[in-house]
Formats: C-alpha cells, sequence, structure tokens
C-alpha cells in the first residue's frame, strides 16, 4: 500500500488511491480524498504554478532532507510513495495564525482573486527552506512559473522579496521547514509502480514488464492525462 506524509500527518492510500489503475494524481489526490483545497487547480496542464506543493525526502547517505517544489497537477501519487507533502494549510501556526510567508502578502496586498496565491506563497516557502538565505534574484526565479492573472507582479514580489538575504532591514523571519519523512529505499512494487534506485533494478523491472512506461518528471505523461490509464509504471 502506498503512504504519503501530509502535513504531519501520516496517510496510508488504498491500492489505486480510490481512482483505479496506478492511481490519481497528487493533485485530485490532496483535495479530494486528503480535502485539502488549499491546493488549487486552475490549468491543470503543468503552466501556472497553482497547484504547487513542497516535497521532502529523506537526504542521500543520511544527508539533509532535499525539499523541492512539485506540480501537483503532473504528479502521479505514486511518485511521491513514502515523502512528506507540505500544502499551504500546513503553513499556519499552532493557533491558526498566518504564516509570514502569507502575512507578508496579505501587508503587501500581493493577492486579489487569491486563486493563485496558495501557489505563490508554496514556491516562495520551498525556496526558503532549501536556501534560508535566498536573494531577491533567487526569489524572481523561484516565483517565475506562478503565474496571477489579477494582482500584478509588482505586489507580489514586493511581498516575497522581504525574504531576501539582500532585502533592507524590514525584511522578516520565515521559520522553519517541515521534516523529512522516510523513503523507502530499494526496489519497491505497490499498485502496479516500481520505483528501481539503481539500473541493475531499472533493467529488472523493464525485463519484469516489458510494456512498463518509464515515468521521469512526468510532464509530458502527466499532461496526456496517460498515467491513469496505464497499469504499469516506472
Ligand atoms: C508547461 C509545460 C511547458 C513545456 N514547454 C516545453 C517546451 O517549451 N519545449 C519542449 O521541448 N517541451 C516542453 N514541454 C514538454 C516537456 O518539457 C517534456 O515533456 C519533458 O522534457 C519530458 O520530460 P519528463 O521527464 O517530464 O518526461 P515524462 O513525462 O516522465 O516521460 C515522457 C516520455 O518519455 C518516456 N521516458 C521517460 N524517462 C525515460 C527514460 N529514462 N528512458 C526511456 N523513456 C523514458 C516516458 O515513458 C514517456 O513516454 C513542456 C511541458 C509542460 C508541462
Ligand atoms: S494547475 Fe496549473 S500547473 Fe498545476
Ligand atoms: S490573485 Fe488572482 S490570479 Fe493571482
Amino acid at each position: 500500500m502506498l503512504g504519503v506524509t501530509v502535513n504531519g500527518e501520516f496517510h496510508p492510500v488504498p491500492p489505486g488511491g480510490g481512482a483505479g489503475g496506478s492511481g490519481p494524481m497528487l493533485v485530485d489526490w490532496l483535495r479530494r480524498e486528503a480535502r485539502l483545497t488549499g491546493v488549487k487547480v486552475a490549468c491543470n496542464a503543468g503552466a501556472c504554478g497553482a497547484c504547487t506543493v513542497m516535497v521532502t525526502e529523506d537526504g542521500r547517505d543520511g544527508g539533509p532532507p532535499t525539499h523541492r517544489p512539485v506540480l501537483a497537477c503532473l504528479t502521479p501519487l505514486a511518485m511521491v510513495d513514502g515523502c512528506s507533502i507540505t500544502t499551504v494549510e500546513g503553513l499556519a501556526g499552532d493557533g491558526g495564525e498566518m504564516h509570514p510567508i502569507q502575512r507578508a502578502f496579505s501587508d503587501n496586498q500581493a493577492s486579489q482573486c487569491g486563486f493563485c496565491t496558495p501557489g505563490q506563497v508554496m514556491s516562495l516557502y520551498t525556496l526558503l527552506a532549501k536556501k534560508p538565505d535566498a536573494t531577491a534574484a533567487d526569489i524572481e526565479l523561484a516565483l517565475a512559473g506562478n503565474l496571477c492573472r489579477c494582482t500584478g507582479y509588482r505586489t507580489i514580489l514586493n511581498a516575497a522579496k522581504r525574504f531576501a538575504s539582500d532585502a533592507p532591514s524590514s525584511a522578516v523571519e520565515c521559520g522553519g521547514a517541515a521534516a523529512a519523512a522516510p523513503r523507502d529505499s530499494g526496489f519497491t512494487g505497490a499498485d502496479g509502480w516500481s520505483v528501481p534506485r539503481t539500473l541493475r533494478e531499472l533493467c529488472d523491472a523493464k525485463r519484469l514488464a516489458p510494456a512498463a512506461a518509464i515515468v521521469a518528471g512526468g510532464t509530458a505523461l502527466g499532461l496526456q492525462r496517460k498515467i491513469a490509464s496505464l497499469i504499469l509504471l516506472i
């Protein structure tokens, strides 16, 4: 059975993730099953960043955890098996207060309809988790994939750049990032999904299932919505 940790809570995922085949896309599972509707779907095609979440994995060889921004609309749920996922709901403080990034967006009028805001916030949060001393240039780059139709980028960048290490003294602290969830190493097979870690394991998997599709980033397979109909994925 697959399993993901979302905002610190472990969720076993039944075979098929409730959608049959090799499971739904991460965004569908987060919104429909985990009921985390802060994760938005706008383009549903990897182009706008509204569905951005942070995926955290244990570092290799006992190293520090790694964080990466992921477009949940292009990511099959099985691809994040064993990972820790942070959504915008996971950023609130114990008393439900806004995270400093959210507060900065609010203070700078950086959100109008708000549809892009969770994705913008999660892209920045992930950057700062990876690189706490990110510069204003790093922040511009990290937000380049997050589109906004109504607010305008000036206020969004004004808010975001308050967290830059080279920002004026009014910059604010961001706070820590989510802890990594343990991820199984080695070859696993669940729900028609194999995760080879070595070339030998990949060759073995392909020999066992010659028809299985290999997935790397998923940006083509996810876009074509082929994943749910495929029986075997590597
Ligand atoms: C918003 C957006 C914009 C894009 N813009 C561009 C663009 O400007 N120019 C452009 O060229 N493309 C563009 N693309 C397409 C995208 O870059 C390609 O689809 C991407 O390079 C595919 O890489 P992937 O790792 O995501 O492939 P996947 O979706 O994981 O796989 C693509 C195909 O390759 C196979 N495959 C994957 N890994 C392997 C492997 N190791 N060995 C054998 N087969 C394998 C898969 O089975 C599948 O058939 C865009 C896509 C999106 C979503
Ligand atoms: S909804 Fe637009 S990138 Fe996922
Ligand atoms: S606030 Fe409306 S799309 Fe960004």
